[in-house]
């Protein structure tokens, strides 16, 4: 009997992921082609987007292995181009949607010294504003969808209480403080219609980023912190999406 309901619930899960659809922003590199990696494999059809595609060799590798992977261009920061995408997606349900692009920003620019306002009002647009405003254009689309899913992608650097020795990161930190309470404040709103809003972070993950960021410690690999927000994502419901939960599992302070 146990074998046969642990059948059944796999069986489910299989089928539930075979139907869903999930749009992911920034995957030609990092955690956003490990994520689009991860949900081909367990064969949900997936919107990848990429700000230059043609230069996106290992996102074009991986869509070539997995039918479901479909690229499309887009750079967050081009409100146009995200309202275009929305409408060519029109009548299309998407579960989840996964705001990860992102950028750590110039860091001389960000520094007391160096500061630089267009390059502080960039991150912010890119960071908080282009996933709120894909939130926003594809609202329709979740709505629509069965898993009703929506989520920015924050970072340990955008918490107050996980400011310790080092400051610094003025622009970046900002970005990702502004992009929790922005995403608190739509879980509030999307509530009643039953749209999750979450904030998930990765970890100190392996990428072009976290070198950029001058840590000269050892990250996690994309692939240990994507299995474990894939988790959280499943998890996630109207009920625990009240704080930003890290890869693994933890709840990051404000
Ligand atoms: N790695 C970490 O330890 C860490 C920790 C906390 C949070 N995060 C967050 O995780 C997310 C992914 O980071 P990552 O480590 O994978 O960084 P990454 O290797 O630098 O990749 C960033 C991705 O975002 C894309 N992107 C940047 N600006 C964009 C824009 N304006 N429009 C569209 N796409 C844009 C990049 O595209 P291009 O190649 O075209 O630039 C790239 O695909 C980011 O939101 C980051 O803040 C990362």
């Amino acid at each position: 009997m146990k074998i046969l309901v642990g059948a059944l619930l796999s069986l489910l899960s299989i089928t539930s992921a075979l139907a869903e659809t999930v749009l992911i922003t920034g995957t030609n590199r990092g955690i956003g082609l490990e994520f689009v990696k991860q949900y081909a494999e367990r064969g949900a059809t997936v919107i990848a987007t990429a700000r230059r595609p043609a230069d996106a060799k290992e996102l074009i590798a991986l869509a070539a292995r997995h039918p479901n992977v479909t690229i499309e261009a887009l750079d967050v920061t081009d409100v146009t181009a995200i309202e275009a995408l929305a409408k060519k997606y029109q009548g299309k349900p998407i579960d989840i949607l996964i705001n990860n692009a992102g950028t750590l920003g110039d860091v001389p620019k960000q520094t007391i010294g160096g500061l630089d306002q267009s390059e502080f009002l960039y991150v912010i647009n890119a960071n908080t504003y282009g996933a709120l405003k894909m939130a926003e254009a594809f609202k329709p689309h979740l709505a629509a969808s069965t898993q009703k899913k929506v989520f920015g992608m924050s970072s340990g650097l955008g918490s107050s209480a996980m400011v310790t020795r080092r400051g610094g990161f003025y622009a970046y930190r900002a970005s990702k403080a502004a992009l929790n309470i922005v995403f608190r404040s739509l879980a509030a709103d999307w509530r009643e219609q039953g749209i999750i809003v979450g904030i998930i972070a990765p970890g100190m993950v392996e990428t072009d980023l976290l070198r950029a960021s001058g840590f000269q410690g050892r990250g996690i690999t994309p692939t240990e912190s994507v299995t474990g927000m894939i988790k959280v994502i499943d998890g996630m419901t109207l009920a625990n999406n009240s704080a930003a939960i890290n890869y693994d599992g933890k709840v990051i302070p404000w």
